[in-house]
């Protein structure tokens, strides 16, 4: 099991923008996909290369590319879409994956209404995102089916993690790096993270 807390001080600067409630939806989204390009580049440091022989201008050269199958970026509706933006600016030819899955706000638990991913995931790289790593539910149910359908190498990005979030994800998904830009304090007794950001899709999108 393993949890990094991405400390880069844009992260921080950014995230703390975030967190500000008198943001905006539209700094808010921009923020978001911001951050997620630099979370895009600490989950994705250390893929493995490989050499190709390419011709430059002046002469033939082999040089370093990504080995293996494109990666897949699931996203957990909907809020998940926020990370995938920047994602796909740092890694374009990624696949995706969607997964709808909302939480039932009497019991917290995940309620699953649509999957859609690519057909072969048992052997690429499968990166989760999902902004709010609160109970941590709908990110085990997000894994869960994913490990279903054939994903063995995954992990685990989001914005924000609660302690109970992460000791719960990490208890049902030991396999799954988790990368976060914060550890927040507590969960509140409406499953909101504390002192968080509040609701994130809600704030992306200007709903309530
Ligand atoms: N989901 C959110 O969007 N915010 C929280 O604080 C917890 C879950």
């Amino acid at each position: 099991m393993s949890v990094k807390v991405i400390d880069h001080p844009l992260v921080q600067h950014k995230l703390t923008i975030m967190r500000n409630k008198e943001t905006s939806t539209a700094s808010f989204r921009r923020l978001l996909r911001e951050i997620s390009t630099l979370l895009c580049y600490e989950v994705t440091r250390d893929l493995a290369l490989t050499e190709v022989e390419i011709e430059t201008p002046l002469q033939t050269m082999t040089a370093p590319t990504l080995e293996g199958k494109k990666l897949v970026f699931a996203s957990v509706l909907r809020a998940g879409n926020g990370l995938l933006e920047g994602m796909l600016d740092l890694v374009p030819a990624a696949r995706v994956a969607h997964i709808g899955i909302y939480r039932d706000h009497e019991t917290l638990q995940p309620v699953e209404y649509y999957f859609k991913a690519p057909a072969d995931l048992s052997d690429r790289l499968t990166i989760v995102v999902d902004p709010m790593l609160a109970t941590g539910n709908s990110s085990i149910a997000a894994v869960d089916k994913l490990k279903e359908r054939g994903a063995r190498d995954i992990r685990f990005v989001c914005l924000l993690a609660a302690p109970e979030g992460i000791k719960h994800f990490t208890e049902a998904h030991p396999d799954v790096s988790v990368f976060t830009a914060a550890i927040d304090s507590h969960l509140n007794e409406k499953g909101y993270i504390v002192p968080g950001l509040g609701d994130a899709g809600d704030r992306m999108y200007g709903t309530k």
